[in-house]
């Protein structure tokens, strides 16, 4: 097959002209404004979207299996017959919504992740789109930064197991599948780093940070085999992530051996002149080119300046052709050249089905997080009448979260009704959008729940926030309610965790439900009513307050360590240092307890076996994370004071007792060191089995 494919083109390239290769590396957006004379010409490689509402072809904004057919056939009738892809940001979900990706990753389930991307990939396909702009794999360790709801949080592990997931969801065990898509590990590298949490500024981090935190999600998809990367629109270290040729060339290529292709960002070849590094158009071509950016996303200067800069010598035709190739070598390991169009009845049958739905409300169970839950309040079986009041009341697509372009409202069944379908016959439930209305109400029910938080718009791409604390007006809500003395539910919708110190204190349950997707209301109400257990857990530590941001918990132990009460120590004098919940953090209905940690040897050889007993000690059955942490005590460099190396779910019936087994490898232990050499290095090492990355049995062993 692979042989098959670069012979093939091989045979093709032979062929092409430089401006028909140009053409490879070049994608604009459908709509009116695609020049039918170029894709007839072969000068456009790939068109962002299937959707063309105003070429008459598309009825709607969305791609369609018509709209995409309409252009492929211009593109066929090209001299050399070379398929355009389609490609759009089929992110969490198609039409089918799923809860965003910072929620799948509090499932700690990447194969439940898996599912849902694969599910995606069968909807988009069905609509024309062959390639979608996903996983975005970015580590985030400031919660200020709007992107953080699009990435699996702050831990390189998971984030790592989430990625791998997520490629061979979308691609399946080969995208040349009809129902399967190629999928795009963005935004490559070290976006997530980017100052005060301003989407699109620059950062600066060390290599062995670089390497041993931000990288090894995309390690990981490529290992998985993602076809194509993005590039970030950050300034790295001084270098726009579009003109870094260390990173995309000898790291992403030499070194891990990718062979797909890349894509810059929106505009971002064309930004290189606003980030002062190129002069002018073709000089920001060039630089992009080399760096080993493919393909130009839509700021059209691969179009209109490399034939010239070819001419006068500036680049030479190998670059150009060895970067027709990879798109090529893509576009044939899809299977375009032998199905370049799209079976219009597909859609009818794949989009939205009840199995996609069932999987949608499973998930977004799983990726609850219960918080607090004083008195066992939750679930609300005891109770007769219940105020559900807040601004998510009526919500439907505000479930959704950034990055749906193709969930619709009408497919949502709103809360409220949700709630009511799901509530038990004897449950009587009343509703309050109005806060003054809420308070007057809450004086004559049993039970308050309050479905608080962020609009979607609030998250994602470009939405930062200076401050972490509920949008404006919603704290108040909660201090008064808490006044009134009636048992008091907070649950709280959101694409990043939020600074609830003070409502978490106020209310006596708190339930983390992040922006949950198309079921997200009927989930919701499963888990308040007991007919679901919440199993989430923290992919992201929960600072106290903004100013705690960047926190994570694999930090640097300094010289002097935090300590409670520790003067000239690293601390705040007006806040604890110690995030208000931690990574790995989350609550069943019932209560789990470790005993009986045991390894296999005193020294690590290859691999250590790490065992210990999980007992629900709890009255409900429940489902308990176990987490598997190290710490290296002495290194060359300072090693964090913990690092997550495994996780496991156990399904437990009250008083049942199992026992959890992990496998240490020796390579897990391996990390960057100041001269960027990679390695392990001998010495004591520190191991938890733990329900959380604060607490936990520890052992030690050496190396
Ligand atoms: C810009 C975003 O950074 C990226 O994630 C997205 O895929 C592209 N726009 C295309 O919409």
């Amino acid at each position: 097959m692979t042989q098959n494919t670069e012979e093939f083109i091989n045979h093709l390239l032979a062929q092409m002209t430089p401006a028909e290769m140009i053409g490879q590396l070049t994608q604009f957006s459908a709509g009116p404004e695609t020049s039918p004379d170029l894709l007839r010409q072969g000068q456009i490689g790939s068109l962002f979207n299937a959707s063309g509402a105003l070429t008459g072809q598309g009825q709607s904004k969305s791609s369609n299996a018509a709209t995409a057919n309409y252009f492929q056939n211009l593109a066929l009738e090209a001299r050399l017959k070379i398929p355009l892809i389609f490609g759009r940001d089929v992110i969490h979900g198609y039409r089918t919504v799923f809860p965003i990706p910072l929620a799948q990753a509090a499932s700690f389930n990447p194969e439940l992740a898996g599912q849902a991307a694969s599910i995606a990939a069968s909807e988009a396909s069905a609509d024309g789109i062959k390639w979608t702009f996903a996983p975005m794999i970015d580590i985030a360790r400031d919660a200020r930064w709007g992107r953080v709801a699009e990435g699996s949080g702050e831990d390189p592990c998971l984030g790592a197991d989430m990625a791998a997931a997520l490629v061979r969801g979308f691609q399946g065990d080969s995208y040349s599948a009809p129902d399967k898509i190629v999928a795009c590990a963005k935004h490559y590298v070290g976006y997530g780093a980017s100052e005060g949490g301003r989407d699109y500024d620059g950062g600066e981090i060390s290599e062995p940070t670089l390497r041993d935190v931000y990288m090894p999600p995309y390690q990981a998809a490529v290992s998985a085999g993602t076809g194509t990367l993005m590039s970030a629109f950050i300034d790295l270290n001084g270098v726009p992530a579009t003109a870094n040729r260390r990173l995309l060339t000898d790291v992403l290529r030499s070194e891990w051996g990718f062979d797909g292709f890349v894509v810059s960002d929106w505009d971002s070849v064309g930004e290189l002149i606003h980030h002062g590094v190129a002069e002018d158009e073709a000089h920001a071509a060039i630089q992009a080119l080399r760096a080993g950016v493919e393909m130009d996303m839509v700021s059209g200067v691969y179009h209109k300046t490399l034939a010239s800069s070819l001419q006068n010598g500036k680049i030479s035709l190998g670059e150009i052709e060895e970067a027709a190739r990879r798109v090529l070598r893509i576009k044939h390991r899809a299977g375009l050249f032998t199905q370049p169009f799209t079976d219009p009845d597909r859609a009818a049958l794949t989009l939205l089905t009840d199995k996609s739905r069932q999987l949608a409300r499973k998930f977004a169970r799983d990726c609850m997080v219960l918080l607090k839950n004083e008195h066992k309040l939750l679930p609300l079986s005891r109770f007769r009448r219940i105020l559900v009041a807040g601004n998510f009341v009526h919500a439907t697509s505000e479930l959704f979260g950034t990055w749906t372009p193709d969930g619709r409202a009408e497919d949502v069944t709103p809360l409220e009704e949700a709630l009511r379908q799901v509530a038990p016959n004897n449950v009587e439930l009343w509703f309050a959008d109005q806060p003054d209305l809420a308070l007057i109400l809450a004086q004559q029910v049993d039970a308050v729940v309050l479905v608080l938080g962020e609009h979607p718009w609030r998250s994602g791409e470009n939405a930062n926030v200076s401050q972490l604390e509920l949008p404006p007006g919603q704290a108040e809500l909660v201090a008064a309610m808490s006044t009134l003395g009636k048992p008091l539910t907070l649950v709280v919708f959101a694409g990043r965790p939020l600074a609830i110190t003070r409502q978490v204190a106020q209310a006596d349950a708190v339930l983390y439900a992040w922006h949950p997707g198309i079921e997200g209301g009927a989930a919701l109400g499963e888990i308040l009513f007991g007919l679901g257990s919440p199993s989430g857990r923290l992919p992201i530590s929960f600072p106290r307050a903004t100013g705690q941001v960047p926190i994570y918990y694999n930090q640097k132990n300094s010289g002097r360590p935090i300590t409670p009460d520790g003067e000239f120590r690293t601390r705040y004098v007006d806040l604890p240092t110690a995030p208000l919940f931690p990574f790995g953090y989350g609550l069943a209905y019932t209560q789990f307890e470790y005993s009986n940690l045991k390894l296999s040897a005193e020294t690590l050889r290859g691999s250590l076996q790490i065992s210990a007993d999980v007992t629900n000690t709890g009255p409900r059955p429940g489902t308990e994370l176990a987490q598997l942490y190290v710490r290296d005590l002495v290194g060359s460099l300072t090693r964090p004071i913990r690092e997550l190396k495994g996780y496991q779910h156990l399904h437990l019936q009250p008083g049942e007792t199992r026992t959890v087994k992990f496998t240490l490898r020796e390579e897990q232990l391996a990390f960057t060191r100041a001269d960027g050499t990679r390695g392990v290095e001998p010495g004591q090492f520190h191991v938890w089995v733990a329900p959380d990355s604060q607490r936990g049995l520890r052992a030690e062993f050496w190396l």
